[in-house]
């Protein structure tokens, strides 16, 4: 179910949208979903419908996730009867997960636990309780002196003393679709809203015997209504993501300050995290990688041994083994370092290929370029990669060595083995093992520094010419 506004989330991204770890709220939940074994999964929507599929089809591929829609958003129960003619071809004795879309903190195991309490249960329906550890508007589980579930209250329609029951309900349903047919189709908006509540089918189920709940801890049932609960949720992700890759041997010197998006892996063994490292996206890391204090690797994939240092972004790059990058470089997308390759601190580069053991020490711009094997890249080169209107491939054959401050105006190339003096602005090709140089001549003029101090410290005394 994600058809609902997010009212209080005021924003003009749909809620299920907002991200916790990384991935959309509405992905953990389908995730958790497939990971739990549903064969099909069937999304509600309505509020943005359009941006909402795209995103799970951008995540999931194209028509994966299938979509239902409701139109207006008249209650959880209209809701599930929007998406019934999805199924309308599965068997009665099928059981349908019914999850919220704004609850991505379940976990698969939680979602199997539902299932099977389904399968044992004569009434056919089980569902997630939990105990808020504050007062939360959620629906009051009711019970019949026996102790056997009777209906939900609505927070909105419950009375004081219904209010003190301890016993929510936390939205995740699993029930039978015979008896979700039926059931649907024999709800009344006779409540306090005037929706249409999926919570009544709790009261239909008691003339069989009664629903099955199971109770799950609250954190990992909390719905996000407002930014708060966003970043509450965030705060409990990120730790069970740590933990977990800790547990897998990841060494994190603070967890508290290490943000590893939900989507991201594997991460070696031995690999070590510093304070302030975000890993975003789909970056993976090999054994025995180090990253640093303060990097930010986006969509980054990193082979073993590779030393990552202080202060490094690296977007949409591939880094191969053993390779030591930063302080402070900026990989930006489409750069690729093979094994052994050096890059230092104030080198930029873009859609880029370093060879093995090539090296970029110091203060560097390399844009559209691809370095040779061992080419040796000197202090402040710029690749002259754009005129303004077209941008332009440099290439640096195996061995070549480009001297400090220089200029490559591309589309150039430097040959193997070829040098390129310092200062030179490289217009022509190089070939193979020659020399380029674009000097003016050195002049040397003798005695000229002493005496231009010598005629300002007479100046500054008054004597001489002004
Ligand atoms: C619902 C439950 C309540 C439970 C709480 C737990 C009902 C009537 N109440 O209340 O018992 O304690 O969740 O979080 O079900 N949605 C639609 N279409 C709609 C209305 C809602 O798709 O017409 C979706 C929302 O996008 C959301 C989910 O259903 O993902 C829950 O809706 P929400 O309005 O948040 O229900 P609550 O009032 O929180
Ligand atoms: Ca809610």
């Amino acid at each position: 179910m994600a058809a609902g506004l997010g009212t209080r989330m005021k924003s003009d991204t749909p809620k299920v949208l907002h991200r916790v770890a990384g991935r959309p709220l509405l992905h953990w939940v389908v995730t958790a979903a497939r990971a739990a074994g549903a064969g099909r999964v069937v999304a509600i929507l309505g509020h943005k419908a359009e941006v909402v599929k795209t995103a799970l089809d951008a995540d999931f591929g194209k028509g994966s996730v299938e979509i239902a829609i409701q139109p207006e958003q008249r209650g959880t129960g209209h809701a599930v009867q929007c998406a019934l003619p999805a199924v309308q071809n599965e068997p009665d004795d099928r059981i349908v997960l019914i999850l919220t879309g704004d609850a991505p903190l379940l976990a698969s195991e939680r979602i199997a636990e539902l299932t099977a309490a389904c399968e044992a249960s004569a009434a056919g329906l089980a569902l997630l309780s939990t105990i808020p550890p504050r007062p939360m508007p959620y629906g009051r589980l009711v019970r019949d002196p026996g102790g056997t579930l009777e209906r939900i209250v609505e927070h909105s329609d419950a009375t004081e003393e219904q209010k003190r029951i301890a016993d929510t309900n936390a939205g995740f349903y699993a029930i039978r679709l015979g008896h979700l047919r039926k059931d649907l189709a024999a709800l009344r908006a006779d409540n306090a809203k005037g929706e249409l509540y999926l919570t009544d089918l709790v009261a239909h189920a008691h003339k069989r015997g009664g629903a099955t709940s199971i109770d799950a801890p609250f954190t990992e049932v909390a719905g996000i209504n407002d930014r708060t609960d966003l970043a509450g949720v965030e705060v409990e992700a990120r730790r069970r993501i740590n933990e977990a890759w800790m547990r897998a041997g990841v060494t994190m010197v603070d967890p508290a300050s290490t943000y590893i998006d939900a989507d991201v892996g594997p991460l070696g063994k031995d690999t070590w995290l510093g304070p302030n490292v975000a890993l975003r996206g789909k970056t993976s890391l090999g054994a025995g990688v180090r990253v640093d204090l303060g990097c930010v690797l986006t969509d980054v994939q990193v082979a073993e041994n590779t030393n990552i240092k202080p202060y490094s972004i690296l977007t949409e790059t591939a880094v191969g083994p053993r390779a030591q990058v930063g302080p402070f470089s900026h990989c930006r997308p489409g750069s690729r370092l093979d094994e052994d390759v050096h890059l230092g601190n104030f080198v930029e580069t873009k859609k880029t290929h370093l060879m093995a053991g090539s090296k970029a020490n110091h203060l560097a711009y390399l844009g559209d370029a691809s370095v040779g094997s061992k080419a040796n890249i000197g202090a402040g080169t710029i690749t002259c990669n754009y005129d303004g209107v077209g941008k332009y491939k440099t290439t640096i054959e195996a061995g070549a060595f480009i001297g400090s401050d220089s200029q490559l105006v591309a589309p150039i190339t430097i040959g193997r083995d070829a040098y390129v003096g310092s200062g030179t602005t490289v217009t022509k090709d190089v070939p193979r093992g020659a020399l380029a140089i674009t000097r003016v001549k050195q002049v040397n003029v003798e005695g000229w520094a002493d005496r231009f101090r010598e005629a300002n410290a007479k100046r500054k005394k008054g004597e001489g010419e002004p």
